[in-house]
């Protein structure tokens, strides 16, 4: 995240005060709800007949009026509304808040495309990925998506913005292969995010790891945390790691903040309190009032929720990194140094340096090959 000391202040500023004015730090604009691709997991996908669409500058008034600290542009896919450049433009603050997220599968990205969206004032870009391989192209149901998100993201970070990262929802389909997405950030040169799956979206239980699997869910946790302390540019923190695996074992997390902390805006501008409860509102105090009050839903756990429910000491705590940072500017992050590699350092020119795993791991193979 390429975020400078004075902003980091104006964030915490800013999110401090809608705690107390029960404002949302984070809204997701889903500026529509027709998507390119068709998850498995996802109540999206392909065509949304008939669909009600506000214009620009009506999300930017909307915006305006509920003063998050983070906006997100989303769907469906949001490269799919041709205006999303003016999209963006109205609603952006250049140099000031919100912190500007376009969340996207990837299809329809390309050079051109990223830096249009940029000079709109999108601040980061937030790219799903699902697996390290073709089975994602399958699982979006798009051909050769894995393929083409392989050639477009390096030339997207090639370009050292320090603006994409990569989100991965993790489910019972692809949890042993979480490990794998996390080695190819070096080769793509950006951090990952995670999240969990939540069966509302599809009412399908499939995509939540069994009992019979959670042993195994738990060591791929043990290996994420190692990974991120060895220096992997994972943005999750190990605390909330751990809330996730809590959210498998336990079938839920009360104190659901939705309405409150954060907030859907759908295409035709009315409010849902998130992307799986269809509850309309036209102003933000009456879902507060009718819903939120009395919500007790504890059926997802996304990296939204995660992360804007946190209590200010474990904000301070998770992102202790990214603050000191701001304090001491010389301050470099591990995960930074193992991005910006000399991809010719390990002496044979075929990708950064080994992390300590890596070698351990090639040890072992090659001990046993023999
Ligand atoms: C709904 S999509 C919209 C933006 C864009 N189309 C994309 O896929 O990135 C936003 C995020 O929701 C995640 N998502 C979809 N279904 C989910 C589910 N059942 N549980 C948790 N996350 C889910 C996707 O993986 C994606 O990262
Ligand atoms: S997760 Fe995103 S890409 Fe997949 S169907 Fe849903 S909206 Fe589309």
């Amino acid at each position: 995240m390429n975020v400078s000391g004075k902003l980091a202040l104006k964030m915490l500023y800013r999110g401090l005060r809608n705690k107390l004015e029960q404002r949302p730090i984070s809204i997701s604009f889903e500026i529509t709800h027709y998507c390119t691709a068709n998850c498995w997991h996802c109540n999206w996908g392909g065509p949304f007949k008939g669909e009600t669409r506000l214009q620009a500058e009506d999300y930017a008034a909307i915006c305006r009026e509920l003063r998050p600290v983070v906006s997100h542009i989303s769907g469906g896919e949001p490269l799919a509304r041709g205006d999303v450049y003016d999209i963006t433009r109205a609603m952006a603050n250049p140099g000031g808040l919100p912190w500007m997220i376009l969340v996207s599968n990837c299809a329809a990205m390309n050079v051109d495309k990223y830096e249009k969206l940029r000079d709109a004032g999108i601040n980061q870009f937030s790219i799903s990925l699902d697996f390290p391989d073709d089975r994602h192209s399958d699982f979006r149901r798009i051909p050769k998506l894995f393929q083409k998100m392989d050639r477009v993201i390096p030339e997207l970070t090639a370009r050292a913005n320090n603006d994409v990262s990569i989100n991965t929802c993790i489910t019972a389909w692809n949890y042993r292969d979480v490990p794998d997405m996390v080695k190819l950030m070096r080769k793509w040169r950006t951090p990952i995010n995670f999240s969990v799956y939540t069966p509302l979206r599809m009412s399908d239980p499939e995509g939540t790891p069994r009992e019979d699997q959670l042993k195994e869910v738990r060591e791929v946790f043990q290996k994420i945390v190692d990974m991120k302390n060895e220096g992997y540019p994972i943005y999750t923190s190990e605390r909330v790691m751990w809330k996730y695996y809590k959210f498998f074992t336990e079938g839920g997390i009360p104190g659901c903040q939705a309405g409150r902390r954060f907030l859907v805006i759908n295409p035709d501008g009315r409010l849902t309190p998130c992307a799986m409860v269809m509850a309309y509102y036209n102003d933000q105090r009456d879902m507060l009032k009718d819903f939120t009050s009395s919500n007790t839903c504890e059926m997802c756990y996304i990296s939204t929720r995660a992360n804007t429910e946190k209590k200010l000491a474990d904000f301070i705590a998770d992102n202790w990194d990214m603050l000191a940072r701001q304090i001491l500017p010389w301050r470099k992050p591990r995960s930074l140094e193992l991005l910006t590699e000399d991809p010719a350092a390990d002496g044979n020119g075929s990708g950064p340096t080994k992390t300590k795993d890596e070698q351990e791991t090639e040890a072992s193979q090659s001990a046993a090959a023999q």
